[in-house]
């Protein structure tokens, strides 16, 4: 059993040894393909229940437990995983109504190591590097994926590069990235261009790309939707709802789907709905067009992980719409903040990008295109940590152009019984004690 890489546009072919992103022939993005043939007769919905509860590796990572819809030929010893996934599907009937649904899932993927989905899809990235011989792995970011690179190239013992835009970056993602050790450049250009950045260098000097632009990334990530459904008991949601910003989960998506449907182990397709931030959402406008236009545009939103204006996953997004019968969306900067804050409220939490699952779910409720009674499950992306500035400076309503429409207000007291009392029973209490 062989797998191989495919060009998604014109189906030339490439070994899996060698270090490629696109297509030399006509710069289309890459597929990884494996045996689906024989793949049917080796699984089974039981090959990855028997999994379950397994206590070493690789069969304990939410990654690994599915090897081979993932990486079939690889040795097991040579898997880098510390171990991801494996991340909870949270059932919340109070969001769910003010989503304005009946059963309202959330699989929470900033429980994963370094607290985003970025994990899944780096064991897959650095273990190929590692199969390649490369020393050295470089990632341009909006943050998570810097942070979960220097944690991967760390653990590995390789050298990680991680470039991202001097300003934007959520304090948690660079205090990670920094504190696993990887050469940190800050460059006074946006994620597109530090993308194109990562590229054209890493060619230059033999480093490999663990951007999205990967797929090897992708095999990982899409188990994020194999393990959700494996955890519904192997039943489909009527809908998925996801972020888009570089839109590799989505392409992930859509190829995992794709793959359970061919393999008999999901017996109907599930439609996805990809939400943007309103500032960063080519991929909406595109939609908009019935995908006749697509326009690279510049990002701006208080939702930094996804401020992207040129998706290089583009096409393989625009295949997933196609596969799943999916729709894309938009929602406002104010609306993922205040979907933020009804998360967070549940004990849940999130970081903004994540919550464009949620505000996008209730604006496709609204607009009638999900019905109430159908069954949805939200990915929330990263941890609530990631970005303390965006959430305080919202409890504090000091963000501009954004209401704080669910505030948790922060009192202040002096060390007084009575004063403590008052703010106890809901009486105001003078600002500064
Ligand atoms: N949510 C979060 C928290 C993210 O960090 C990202 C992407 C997305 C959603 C969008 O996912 O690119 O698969 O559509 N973050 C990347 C990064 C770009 O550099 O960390 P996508």
């Amino acid at each position: 059993m062989r797998s191989i890489l495919q060009c998604m546009d014109c189906g030339r072919q490439y070994p899996v040894d060698q270090v490629a992103y696109t297509c030399e022939a006509c710069g289309g993005l890459l597929d990884v393909l494996h045996d689906m043939e024989m793949l049917k007769q080796t699984v089974s919905r039981a090959t990855f229940d028997d999994r379950l509860g397994a206590l070493q590796p690789p069969f304990n990572s939410g990654v690994w437990r599915y090897k081979e819809l993932v990486n079939p030929d690889i040795d097991i010893d040579q898997i880098v995983s510390k171990p991801e996934g494996n991340t909870n599907l949270y059932r919340t009937p109070r969001l769910a109504e003010w989503v304005g649904l009946e059963t309202f899932y959330l699989k929470h993927e900033g429980e994963n190591p370094t607290g985003s989905f970025k994990d899944r899809g780096m064991t897959g990235g650095v273990t190929q590097a590692q199969l390649l011989g490369m020393d050295r792995v470089a990632c341009a970011s909006t943050g998570n994926t810097s942070a979960s690179l220097a944690a991967y190239a760390a653990y590995a013992g390789l050298e990680g590069i991680v470039f991202f835009e001097n300003k934007e970056i959520a304090l948690g993602k660079l205090a990670q990235a920094i504190a696993y050790g990887a050469t940190c450049i800050q460059v006074s250009a946006d994620f597109d261009r530090n993308l194109e950045l990562v590229r054209t260098i890493s060619e230059e000097l033999g480093i490999y790309v663990l951007n999205s632009v990967n797929p090897f990334r992708l095999e990982g990530q899409k188990t994020i939707i194999i393990e959700m459904i494996q955890q519904l008991g192997w039943q489909v949601p009527d809908w998925i709802v996801v972020p888009g910003g570089n839109l590799g989960n989505s392409s992930a998506f859509g190829k995992g789907l794709h793959e359970l449907y061919e393999l008999g182990l999901i017996d109907r397709m599930p439609r996805l709905a990809i939400i943007q931030a309103q500032g960063a959402n080519p991929l909406y406008r595109a939609y908009k067009t019935g995908f006749e236009q697509y326009e690279a545009i510049h990002a701006e939103t208080i939702a930094s992980a996804i401020k992207i204006g040129n998706p290089v996953n583009y096409r393989k997004a625009v295949r997933t719409i196609q596969w799943t019968d999916g729709v894309v969306e938009e929602v406002s900067d104010q609306e993922i903040m205040d979907a933020k804050a009804m998360v967070d409220a549940q004990g849940i939490g999130c970081e903004p990008a994540s919550a464009c699952s949620v505000a996008g779910a209730r604006k496709l409720v609204d607009m009638g295109i999900i019905q109430p009674h159908e069954t949805v499950v939200g990915i929330l992306t990263g941890h609530v940590l990631k970005d303390p500035d965006a959430t305080i400076n919202y409890h504090r309503n000091s963000l501009s152009n954004i209401e704080a429409n669910y505030p948790n207000i922060l009192h202040q007291a002096e060390p007084s019984i009575e004063e403590i009392s008052r703010i106890l029973a809901g009486e105001p209490v003078p600002t500064g004690g």
